[in-house]
């Protein structure tokens, strides 16, 4: 058996968390043979709720676990971590946009940000999924700077994944034989689902999405703003925020991160933009990615229908928007 890595989790008392820690434990996210540690923070007030989950990783009996820590201090919750969840944060609620959220949001990233540049190892792979969740990425490596900035990305895969299902919804097929939806941009009303390099496989063959349901209007319109608005959708149905679907592409995107894609296949997530695709540099950008090795890379060359070329203008600007505000909140 391999060695423990040390995986953390934060924000562990909540909802997402609920749902993230059983994957991460029993072995779907760093492989059936990885044991692990788990550390678990959240803050003051919740770890009597959090002595309740660490009883129930327990009684779950599930051998891979070799450790859990919970505590509401960063500096142990991040002393050596492997791969770090940062899901912790405050919820969006009804009616809130996830600008909304930035001001009370980006502070913890600066803090989380600084303990992982302390604590962590420096080839820890860290998921944003707390929202504004680009813009916390971008400032938790700005305070991180003895860690590569690759090293940081941040979670659009729920998109990615609204988007899978939508169109094999669409097409009554399941979702695994849809493949290569793009989510550009950022994680909020702005990002741009696109199927424009989506395949389904229809009898053991890979056919442009495009061609296969033969509506562009749909494809380009009522599927964009379904994706968009998804989230949404799901607090007004549940009057709280996607959890178990977040929680699942939080798994998926670490999953990727740490055992690659497939020959072929590319997922989004929002990383360091160098300027593809015509996105503002030095903001955190969903982009396709390859990875292999641990290290992602965008795939270049894919062709961007024109339609949707202003729609990645206005996310590009909004995280530059975004990112001019939340320097000027950690400035405080
Ligand atoms: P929740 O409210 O159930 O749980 C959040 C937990 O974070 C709470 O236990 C809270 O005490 C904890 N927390 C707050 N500040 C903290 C800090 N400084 N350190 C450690 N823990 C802290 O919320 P839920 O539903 O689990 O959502 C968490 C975040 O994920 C929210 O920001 C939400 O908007 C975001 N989200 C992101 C998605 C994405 O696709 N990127 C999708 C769905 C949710």
């Amino acid at each position: 058996m391999a060695s423990p890595i040390r995986v953390v989790v934060t924000g562990a008392a909540g909802q997402i968390a609920y749902s993230l820690i059983y994957q991460i434990a029993k072995g779907d996210v760093f492989g059936a043979d990885q044991p692990l540690v788990l550390l678990l923070l959240d803050i003051p007030p919740m770890m009597g709720v959090l002595e309740g989950v660490v009883m129930e990783i327990h009684d779950c009996a599930l051998p891979l676990v070799a450790g859990v820590v919970p505590t509401d201090d960063p500096a142990v919750a991040f002393k050596d971590v492997d791969a770090a969840f940062l899901v912790g944060s405050m919820p969006r609620k009804q009616g809130m946009e996830r600008k909304d959220l930035l001001s009370a949001n980006v502070k913890i990233f600066k803090v989380q940000g600084e303990a992982l540049d302390k604590h962590a190892k420096k080839n820890v792979k860290v998921l944003v999924v707390g929202n504004p969740a680009n813009t916390n990425a971008l400032i938790c490596s700005k305070y991180a700077p003895s860690i590569p900035r690759g090293n940081f990305t941040a979670m659009t895969r729920l998109d990615q994944n609204r988007g899978r299902a939508q169109v094999a919804a669409r097409l009554g097929v399941a979702v695994g034989k849809v493949r290569n939806v793009i989510i550009w941009g950022n994680h909020s009303a702005t990002q741009v689902p696109d199927v424009g390099s989506a395949t389904v496989e229809v009898g053991g063959k890979a056919v442009p999405v495009r061609d296969a349901v033969k509506d562009d209007a749909w494809l380009l319109g009522e599927f964009i703003t379904t994706i968009q608005k998804r989230g949404a959708a799901v607090i007004a149905a549940r009057k709280m925020s996607s959890a178990m679907s977040a929680a699942k592409a939080a798994g998926d995107h670490m999953h990727d991160l740490w055992q690659g894609t497939a020959p072929g296949e590319f997922v989004s997530m929002g990383v360091v933009s160098d300027g593809s695709y015509g996105a503002p540099k030095d903001i955190v950008f969903s982009f396709p990615v390859t990875i292999q090795n641990k290290e992602w890379k965008i795939v270049q060359g894919l062709s961007v229908d024109d339609k949707l070329k202003p729609l990645l203008e206005a996310t590009g600007s909004e995280l530059l928007e975004e990112k001019a505000e939340a320097l000027a909140v950690c400035k405080h």
